[in-house]
């Protein structure tokens, strides 16, 4: 089945689909985005994504192309057009096509609206939970405010293509104190050595992810031990457990950082059931 995709406006098979050249997500990456979860054709956290897209939109000062309640139809139209039950579904809004000027366009230029979906076979993320995963650390070379969710990501593509190059699923950032901030597309978690669940807090040097705050709705349901902090790389190499968190990772655990074997080297037993939680959480959601 051929795949499609919305743009601004138009449903189109996603391979006649296209943007003008001089849109500004092409030629500044001048937009922001989100990623959803999709599980059983439903939208996971949709609300909490919705909310974020909100503060992206006004950090950056970019209208919204459509209404909420317009976007949330197109957002179910493109996973119903592509049959997904079990995968994501991709927004993206740019400050629109407009002839190349580093400054804000004219105002009546229209805002950029694309949407896509794609399944994803929900038995690779059990593989990598029940395995674990490997994780690299590198210097955050970001700008200022990883917290705004922009379409700008080269250091992140450049963390995820090394972690790759080095046979490890993520790269964990770290700031010039040598704590760690995120990775370069999920959140970062450990459980300390004295068994405290510790993700560092929301502040602008991360992305407040919205799997981050479900879970830690979760946490405090089970009144789990639970510190919002920074910690060090030192700190995570002795922890008894670690893992990451995103829409489409949920929680998956972390076996080795930089190598090193994190508890015993496999996945913890907070971490599976944290994520076991969630699953039954996004059900009843
Ligand atoms: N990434 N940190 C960064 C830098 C991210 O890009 C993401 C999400 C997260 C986790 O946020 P959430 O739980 O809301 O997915 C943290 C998405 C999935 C992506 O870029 O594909």
């Amino acid at each position: 089945m051929s795949r499609v995709a919305y743009v601004n406006g138009r449903y189109l098979p996603l391979a006649r689909a296209g943007v003008s050249i001089l849109d500004r997500a092409f030629v500044f990456g001048d937009g922001v985005y989100e990623v959803c979860l999709v599980r059983d054709s439903a939208l996971i956290d949709e609300a909490r994504h919705l909310a974020r897209l909100r503060s992206s939109l006004q950090a950056l000062r970019i209208a919204a192309p459509v209404g909420e309640a317009a976007l949330k139809r197109i957002l179910r139209e493109v996973v119903a057009r592509n049959r997904v039950g079990d995968g994501l579904v991709y927004l993206q809004i740019s400050r629109g096509a407009a002839r190349r000027d580093h400054g804000f366009p004219p105002p009546g230029v229209a805002p950029g609206l694309v949407v896509t979906a794609k399944s994803l076979d929900p038995r690779l993320g059990e593989a990598n939970a029940e395995r674990g995963v490997a994780v690299i650390t590198l210097p955050d070379e970001r700008w200022a405010h990883p917290h705004i969710k922009s379409l700008q990501l080269l250091p992140n593509v450049l963390a995820k293509q090394a972690a790759r190059e080095a046979d490890a699923f993520e790269a964990w950032f770290f700031d010039s104190d040598d704590f760690v901030t995120e990775g370069s597309s999920t959140n970062a978690w450990i459980v300390a050595a004295d068994g405290a669940l510790v993700t560092r807090q929301a502040d602008q040097a991360i992305l407040r992810g919205v799997t981050r705050s479900r879970l830690i709705d979760i946490v405090a349901a089970e009144s789990l031990r639970f510190e919002e902090r920074p910690f060090t790389r030192d700190e995570a190499y002795g922890a008894r457990e670690a893992f990451l968190s995103s829409a489409t990772t949920i929680a998956t655990p972390v076996v080795t950082i930089d190598a090193r074997p994190i508890g015993d080297g496999r996945p913890g037993p907070i971490t599976t059931a944290l994520r076991r939680k969630f699953a039954a959480a996004a059900a009843r959601s």
